[in-house]
């Protein structure tokens, strides 16, 4: 099993000015996956400090590392930038489908630019910043993470 590490992107969530929900409702979804969540942290939407808390939460040995915000098109919304910035590569079908599969929940799932990518040995996923969205997406692509979190570490696995 791998552990996990949360990150919430929010410039608000971060100065305190409103409570962070979203990295509380990744945590309780990921131990109801049974995952063991190692550590949460709330950054900026400020493209170094995103990269320094996935590059860190990676050195800490997080397998999974799931961010919830910043895949908007604010001025603000920076997170996709920030892991392209830092990958070894990019995973397209995981955006792909967690767009396809919101769709059906609201039209603005088209505004999300959610992505995975692996970065060190860790498995990134970039989730919107609603915390039911973040949830829900999380559940379209989970079939694929196992064996994603065993490619991105090396693991030898075999399809
Ligand atoms: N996806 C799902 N499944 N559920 C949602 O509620 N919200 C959308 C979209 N994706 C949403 C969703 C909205 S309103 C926006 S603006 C984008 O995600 C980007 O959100 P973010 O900038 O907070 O990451």
């Amino acid at each position: 099993m791998f552990p996990v590490g949360i990150i919430t992107i929010s410039d608000r969530a971060s100065q305190g000015i409103y409570e962070d929900l979203g990295g509380p409702a990744l945590r309780t979804a990921a131990e109801g996956y049974g995952w063991q969540v190692q550590a949460e942290v709330i950054v900026p939407d400020d493209l170094p400090a995103i990269q320094q808390a996935i590059q860190s939460l990676s050195a800490q040995g997080c397998g999974l590392i799931l961010t919830t915000g910043g895949t908007g098109i604010a001025d603000r919304d920076v997170t996709p930038e920030a892991i392209r910035g830092i990958m070894r590569v990019e995973l397209p079908g995981f955006g792909e489908v967690m767009r396809m599969k919101s769709l059906d929940i609201t039209p603005n799932a088209i505004l999300s630019r959610s992505l995975a990518a692996v970065v060190q040995s860790s498995l990134v996923i970039a989730l919107p910043g609603k915390p039911q969205g973040a949830v829900e997406c999380l559940s379209f692509v989970l079939g694929a993470i196992p064996h994603a979190v065993k490619l991105a570490q090396r693991v030898p696995t075999s399809c």
